[in-house]
């Protein structure tokens, strides 16, 4: 398969040269396929954020090489990022971040209004994307008045409504009940048949086994992979 993410080298130092600096990333080398649902695992603490951030372009390296098609994006304006951010790709925060205050339909609307998309539009892709995540019900009601999982397809809706063709998710199953972990799993494998590429960090059992590629990562490094040929270092 076709590579979509490269990350060469990959150093991320928060408050570098400072007495409490952290080490998140360490010299971290890693290609995503295009159209793979890659897993990155590993305890609190060990990076996992930190790098689906950096993959996500929301972050960037300290130090280290992101590609993104072939395309080195280390040069590009915060602006450029940013734009290149919303068409490309998806990415669901571990809290959601939805806006309170504003309706379901409100909140998955936001990517398309730096796009300059007129409202009834915005309403009705919106609203469109709800219903197909199974939320027809919910679109005029605030995430305050929803369950975790609602929330979290809310925020899944507002990741795709751009039809990015890479979706991040950053440890979805942390505030859902185990019963919603299978629904989550449908939307996934939804999306990959769909060609995306997906990315996600998670303990989750149950994902696990559903990934193309598994990576650990420990303390900033990656230790090792699976994938369907077994383990590989
Ligand atoms: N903005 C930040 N400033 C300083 N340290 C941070 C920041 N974000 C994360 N860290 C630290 O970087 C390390 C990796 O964090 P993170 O990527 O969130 O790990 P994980 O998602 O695996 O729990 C941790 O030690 C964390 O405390
Ligand atoms: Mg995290």
């Amino acid at each position: 398969m076709k590579e979509i993410v490269r990350c060469e080298g990959i150093w991320k130092i928060y408050n570098e040269g400072k007495p409490y600096e952290v080490r998140a990333l360490s010299d971290l080398c890693l290609t995503i396929s295009r159209g793979s649902f890659t897993i990155i695992g590993g305890p609190s603490g060990s990076g996992k954020t930190t790098l689906i951030s950096i993959m996500g372009t929301i972050e960037r390296p300290s130090r280290g090489g992101i590609s993104i098609d072939g395309k080195n994006i280390a040069g590009f304006s915060d602006v450029a990022l940013s734009s290149l951010r919303r068409k490309r790709i998806g990415f669901v925060f571990q809290d959601y971040n939805l806006i309170p205050g504003l309706c379901a339909w409100e909140n998955v609307s936001v990517p398309l209004v730096p796009e300059g998309i007129p409202i009834r539009e915005r309403k009705d892709r919106a609203t469109g994307l709800l219903e197909t995540l199974g939320l027809a019900e919910r679109a005029e009601h605030s995430p305050e008045e929803m369950s975790g999982g609602e929330r979290q397809r809310v925020a899944i809706a507002r990741a795709l409504v751009n039809n990015p063709d890479i979706v991040i998710l950053d440890e979805p199953t942390s505030s859902i009940d185990k019963e919603s972990v299978s629904g989550l799993l449908d939307i996934m494998k939804g999306l990959k048949a769909q060609g995306r590429t997906i990315i996600v960090s998670t303990h989750e059992e149950r994902l696990l086994g559903n990934a193309d590629i598994v990576y650990e990562l420990i303390k900033g490094r990656l230790t090792g992979h699976a994938d369907n040929n077994g383990m590989h270092q």
